[in-house]
């Protein structure tokens, strides 16, 4: 083959596999290992303990993979910044606590729920407790989070402020520098038993949500093994003794 047909050749090559569909499932079991990225600043979900990356769903999509004959790679990155990375192929699928939005359907896939949660109010005083007592007043929520998208839905609110972290968006709470910071569920029920003296107060659920795992647009055959996956761990005890490691509850979707 002449030279110049070789080159050509080897750039198609590349320009294919940079621009090609997200891996199959045949491509990810042929390698042993399923790319899974989340955030690692969510606790009790994904967080690092010291340099090791743990949590619910850390543990629960090892669980998964080790049933589908995978070892996971992890990959840490910003929260706003994961879903992003299916389209352009980057992982195989996110895990990082994301409910399943109309909105972000339109962008990526989701598996089944592996577990439903929603937003809770919490604040320094017990009558912030609903979305009318928002009124007027300064709400922390994380960047991109359906927090920020169902708390900028509330009329009256005085102000909604960023945080890259979640816990950031904490943080503000406590130092006075917000009126309410609004977050997961069990993510706050984890973190006030932690911190008691603190003495936040949660609310009701704003709005509730099934969480689940996202992967590229239509990439059907992986999504039909997570839920394989995710039912086998579900069938055989491991999601909840996970869950009850973790969240002291079974907390799937009931
Ligand atoms: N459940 C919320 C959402 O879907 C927040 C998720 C935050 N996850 C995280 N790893 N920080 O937007």
């Amino acid at each position: 083959m002449p030279v110049v047909t070789l080159i050509v050749a080897l750039i198609a090559g590349l320009l294919t596999a940079t621009v090609t569909e997200a891996r199959t499932l045949d491509q990810i079991k042929a390698s042993g290992t399923l790319i899974a990225a989340t955030e690692g600043a969510y606790p009790p979900f994904n967080f690092y303990q010291g340099a090791k990356l743990t949590g619910f769903e850390v543990e629960l999509a090892e669980a998964m993979a080790k049933k589908m004959g995978l070892k996971i790679e992890w990959k840490a990155l910003s929260f706003d910044a994961l879903l992003a990375g299916l389209g352009q192929d980057r992982w195989d699928m996110v895990i990082a606590s994301f409910g399943v939005t109309e909105d972000r359907a339109k962008a990526v896939s989701f598996t089944n729920p592996h577990y439903c949660s929603g937003g809770v109010i919490v604040s320094k005083s017990a009558a912030m407790k609903d979305a009318a007592s928002l009124a007027g007043k300064t709400v922390a929520v994380q960047t991109g989070s359906t927090y920020m998208a169902n708390v900028k839905k509330i009329a009256g609110v005085k102000e909604v402020k960023n945080f890259p972290q979640d816990t950031d968006a904490r943080s503000a709470l406590v130092a006075g520098r917000v009126d309410a910071w609004v977050s997961d569920r069990f993510a706050v029920k984890t973190m006030l038993e932690n911190n008691p003296a603190l003495g936040l107060k949660a609310g009701g659920y704003l709005f509730v949500e099934p969480i689940a795992t996202a992967v590229k647009k239509d990439n059907t055959a992986l999504i039909g093994a997570l839920n394989k996956a995710l039912a086998d761990v579900m069938a055989d005890g491991t999601y909840k003794t996970l869950s009850e490691k973790y969240l002291k509850e079974d907390i799937r979707c009931k």
